[in-house]
């Protein structure tokens, strides 16, 4: 439907008039004055010499004039908003015409400025559009179209209704036309009380040329469509979509406004979008379900913002929030409105996607039960294991049509026997799922889902954003000398998940679960599958090759935002700046990036470190590296000041206390650094293969080096294959998905440096005994469980015992030659041998970052 934004009558509505006559008269009014003789004279008399008291008084003259300009749309704003509502006066016997007269007062001063006034306050609408619209296109369509099949049918062929709930002067549907073209709905309804914004809609609509948008002056909480009334469908299942923005709040009969919403809403295919101001504070077990963390307002904001919406006939009791766990939750997120760009004035209001409870989420619950071998839910053991707030089971039909992706993930880790109730219903007491079956948003994931249901927790507050904005290991190496392949079921830390991404396009593994107790790590990871999914290739390279792309924002809500999880969605949305400059400076892993070039700036070295980059053979590399550089890397206050102290480490690089001590049984900071870097520029060269350190020193990659799923082939592989069917992201420690995975189920378990993290323990303590639960219950404070994750390691070996099968192995680098706690694998029943250890000056992989990559097999059955 084609938009006009030129002058039109709807815009000439909205300004102040002064008609067409009054117009004719001032102009010529104006110009006889301005034409005459005698007037001339004057005003170049005024010119050459103007009256000292003149000059004074002009200023003032002029003021009110430029103060009425200026303020009076404010001010009959303010008037019509904050005065006038005080002198209204109710003479209406039913409810709903006093609710109407009041509505009627409110916006017949200022119905005309309505937009124009609205677009500061009223923040969130288009973006609750844009991802509303996103969704509807996310949809897969059937192909058929015949007449309507009411609410038990399977939906092929219904009219596709819009129905917008309080959409006052129509301004919704216009915007939504920028972003899904009104011709996708057969009709479209914007319901409203109030008859001076219904007229400025209707101006609209026709000055538009909209055919299929309909105007009813209705109360919303029992509204009925013309299609109702004649038969023509059956009230129930018929709407495709149901919007409120900003009405919620004014709609006094609320319940009964969202259980009409539930019942006409398409069970299958309907969405719902809400925008709205809220003041809520905690709401427990199921808001950390959906994943409001952000949603908690202070006492006082609460206080505040109730009294003075509350003036206007704004209600903003938490009640009405709450009542969207009626509905199942695709994307919710909260924001703050810091209207008039103020920081002190941060009124919160909320986006919501929703959809019915009806909804078949079979197939999903079937990925994240039983494909990801999710056992979680079976003891109560492991940190993060949550508790089911749920008693409800899923409302999932075995008969209800198939709304989405098959997604087909290989075969599973799971016995399938064990998943399964006596009428092949999934048995849900045994799940995670059941902490949020009916409510969770991963649940209600309308594309490809790759991350498994995880409920918010204290600890997660430590991770504000992500700690590696790549991964700083080689993968190419574990494939190769892991012999990584097609029957493979690995699990291995996600990091920034370019390692799970090589795998998956190397070898193609059967399962990997990607494992991150960094809910930010795990965000970085749908973001690239999402990309990957949804996006071209070069949308893709800007994001990820250069690290910044100028519509970041545009296309995470118009794209992407079906492919990721409501979690993933809201933390990027938040933190969309990311990518407005370079996302590989940001994090805790960009403060090294900054720190390093800061350095080369100020050594005099920047020249040096673009050539390196640029050099065409290793000779050339090595020879910039040995008399320009390393004297800067390895100089003295740089050791002192940065790669020696312990804060650098851990904030910058990600490197904690206990690690570094591993390293220092070697021998000193200096050693270890010159044993990783100098064997690098004799290696490969940066400019065509080793992108790790060409995107440490340049920022970002290029086109011929950079990791393989940023290659136009490797991106076109992934894109059109299955290979990511097989990624479950977990957010989770290592110990928790362990125990949530079924006996002998993985073959290779790759975990990184992480098993240098933890505390060290005496060789004398015999293993803890293998139905010895660790005393893991969750600590009070973020920091207090970090602490107590250091000192799991003696449990984390058990279970992967336990979970690999025979010939399985648990993969590790460690910054020590030989790290203590070997001895623990070996006491536990495994054969621990080194697949490559750094001496002479020799690389291990083209990171190197470690001395020395290990592997514990297990090569008997259980401990006994
Ligand atoms: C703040 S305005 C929002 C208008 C529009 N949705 C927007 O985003 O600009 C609230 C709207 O809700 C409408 N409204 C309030 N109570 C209503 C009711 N019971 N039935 C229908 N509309 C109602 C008001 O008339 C008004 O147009």
């Amino acid at each position: 439907m084609a938009t006009k934004t030129t002058t039109t009558a709807i815009d000439r509505e909205h300004r102040p008039r002064i008609g067409k006559m009054g117009s004719l008269v001032l102009i010529g009014a104006g110009t006889t004055v301005l034409t005459s003789k005698t007037i001339q004279m004057k005003m170049e008399e005024l010119a050459n010499h103007p009256p000292s008291s003149l000059k004074y008084f002009l200023p003032f003259l002029l003021l009110p004039l430029l103060l009425w300009t200026r303020l009076a749309l404010p001010l009959r704003f303010a008037y019509n908003c904050f005065v006038k509502p005080f002198f209204a006066r109710s003479k209406h016997v039913t409810e709903q015409d006093a609710h109407k007269a009041k509505l009627e007062s409110f916006y017949s001063g200022q119905a005309d400025l309505y937009d124009s006034t609205r677009s500061a306050l009223l923040k969130g609408r288009e973006n609750m559009l844009q991802l509303l619209a996103a969704h509807l296109k996310a949809q897969t369509e059937p192909l058929v179209r015949k007449g309507s099949l009411g609410p038990n049918g399977d939906g092929v062929g219904q009219k596709k209704i819009w129905v917008d709930l309080g959409g006052g002067t129509g301004w919704n549907i216009e915007k939504m036309d920028e972003y899904l073209p009104l011709s996708y709905f057969d009709a479209i309804y914007l319901i409203d009380l109030c008859e001076p914004l219904l007229e400025v809609a209707r101006a609209r609509i026709k000055a538009r040329g909209w055919k299929n948008v309909h105007v009813l002056c209705q109360d919303a909480s029992n509204f009925v469509l013309p299609e109702w009334e004649s038969g023509e469908l059956d009230p129930r299942g018929s709407l495709r979509a149901v919007t409120m923005s900003y009405s919620l709040s004014m709609i006094p009969p609320f319940y009964q406004l969202l259980d009409r919403c539930d019942q006409v809403l398409d069970p299958q295919r309907g969405l719902m979008g809400v925008v709205d101001f809220y003041t809520s504070r905690d709401g427990g077990n199921k808001e950390r379900a959906i994943g409001t963390a952000s949603k908690r307002v202070s006492w006082f904001a609460k206080w505040f913002w109730e009294c003075w919406f509350s003036l206007d006939g704004v209600n903003l009791n938490a009640s009405r929030r709450g009542e969207f766990y009626k509905m199942g939750t695709i994307k919710v997120y909260n924001g703050r409105n810091n209207f008039l760009d103020s920081w002190f004035i941060q009124i919160p209001y909320y986006v919501f996607i929703g959809c019915s409870r009806r909804r078949d989420a079979s197939t999903t619950l079937q990925s994240f039960t039983q494909e990801a071998g999710n056992q979680k839910g079976l003891n109560n053991a492991g940190l993060l294991t949550p508790v089911s707030p749920f008693p409800t089971p899923p409302l999932s039909s075995p008969e209800a049509f198939n709304m989405m992706e098959t997604l087909d993930l290989g075969p599973s880790a799971y016995k399938a026997d064990i998943m399964r109730g006596n009428n092949d219903q999934i048995v849900m007491q045994q799940t995670l799922v059941d902490a949020g079956a009916p409510l969770s948003p991963f649940h209600y994931h309308l594309k490809k889902a790759w991350r498994v249901p995880y409920l918010e927790e204290k600890v997660h507050e430590q991770f504000r954003t992500h700690i590696y904005g790549w991964t700083w290991e080689d993968p190419a190496v574990d494939v190769k000398k892991l012999n990584i392949n097609k029957d493979d079921h690995i699990l291995a830390i996600t990091s920034a998940g370019d390692n799970v991404l090589h795998y998956a396009l190397a070898a193609s593994p059967a399962r990997i679960h990607a494992v991150d107790m960094n809910p930010c790590q795990g965000h970085i990871l749908e973001l690239k599958l999402a990309a990957i999914q949804a996006l071209d290739y070069n949308d893709f390279w800007l994001m990820f090759g250069e690290g910044r792309h100028p519509e970041f924002k545009k296309l995470l809500t118009t794209k992407l935002s079906p492919y990721l999880s409501s979690h993933a969605y809201a933390y990027w949305l938040a933190h969309n700046t990311q990518f407005s400059r370079n996302f590989y400076f940001r994090g805790y892993s960009g403060w090294a990036l900054r720190l390093a070039q800061i350095a080369f700036f100020l050594s005099g070295v920047s020249k040096d470190v673009k050539k390196i980059c640029k050099a065409n053979t290793i000779a050339e590399q090595d020879a910039i590296w040995k008399k320009k550089i390393r004297p800067v890397f390895l100089g003295k206050w740089m050791v002192k000041l940065f790669l020696g102290n312990p804060m650098f480490n851990w904030h910058a690089l990600g490197v904690p206390q206990n690690q570094m001590n591993c390293f220092l049984q070697d021998g000193t900071v200096e050693d270890y650094i010159k044993a990783t870097l100098d064997p690098i520029p004799k290696l490969t060269t940066l400019k065509d293969d080793n992108y790790f350190f060409l995107l440490c020193l340049n920022g970002r990659y290029t086109r011929s080096s950079c990791p393989s799923f940023l290659k136009p082939e490797g991106f076109r592989a992934l894109k059109n294959g299955k290979a990511t069917n097989s990624i479950k992201s977990h957010t989770d420690t290592i110990l928790n998905v362990l125990r949530g995975l079924p006996d002998g189920s993985l073959t290779k378990i790759i975990v990184m440096d992480s098993m240098d993290w933890f505390d060290p323990i005496d060789p004398s303590t015999p293993l803890p005994s293998t139905s010895t639960i660790a005393p893991d219950t969750l600590d009070s404070t973020p920091e207090a469980s970090l602490e107590h994750l250091r000192s799991e390691l003696d449990y984390e070996i058990i279970e992967m015992l336990r979970v690999l099968a025979i010939g399985g192995q648990a993969i590790w680098r460690s910054a020590a030659k030989r790290p203590w706690y070997i001895q623990r694998f070996e006491l536990a029943g495994f054969r621990v041998s080194s697949i490559d250890i750094r001496e002479n000056g020799q690389a291990i992989d083209r990171v190197n970052m470690y001395a020395s990559f290990w592997k514990a097999e297990k090569v008997t059955g259980m401990r006994g």
